[in-house]
């Protein structure tokens, strides 16, 4: 929660007690840490029958630790996790406006496909990223 706290607002999409406390009981769900929460990835394992996908539902690195390569260590062990469970590709959404964000991922090999109207609120819109693993 901290984290959560420190790294987004409730326009960004910041998760509740609830929401956190679902996500670490849920079996769909998979959690990196980097060192003492300097940094977190939440992932869901998704399918719809014949498809698998892993979906990154959340990346967080503490202010006091960014730029030193934390959200990249985390991302390249849910990639490894990901593809142990036989998993093909990843999914994620990024709000259009957060840039940072947008050349990590795009650093790191995502693409990005559709343009996602009013996802993050009225007149904000997100973008859907698309990795193959
Ligand atoms: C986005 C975020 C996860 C990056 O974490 P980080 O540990 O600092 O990232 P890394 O050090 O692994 O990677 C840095 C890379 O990210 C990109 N980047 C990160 N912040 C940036 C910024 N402000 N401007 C431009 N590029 C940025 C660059 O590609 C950079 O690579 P480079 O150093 O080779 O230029 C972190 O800033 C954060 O938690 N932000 C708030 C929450 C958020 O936006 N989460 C992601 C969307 S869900």
């Amino acid at each position: 929660m901290a984290l959560e706290a420190r790294c987004f607002s409730a326009g960004d999409g910041l998760f509740h007690r609830r929401q956190l406390r679902y996500q670490l009981a849920s079996p769909h769900c998979a959690w990196f840490v980097a060192g003492q929460f300097e940094g977190a990835a939440c992932l869901l394992v998704a399918s719809n029958g014949r498809k698998r996908w892993g979906r990154l539902y959340s990346l967080a690195v503490d202010p006091a630790h960014r730029n030193k390569g934390v959200a990249k260590r985390l991302l390249g062990a849910s990639f490894a996790w990901l593809r142990e469970q036989g998993v093909q590709a990843m999914r994620a959404e990024v709000k259009n406006t957060n840039l940072g964000a947008r050349r990590l991922y795009a650093d790191l090999g995502f693409e990005e496909h559709e343009e996602l109207p009013d996802y993050y609120g009225p007149g904000t819109s997100g973008i859907k990223l698309y990795r193959p693993l």
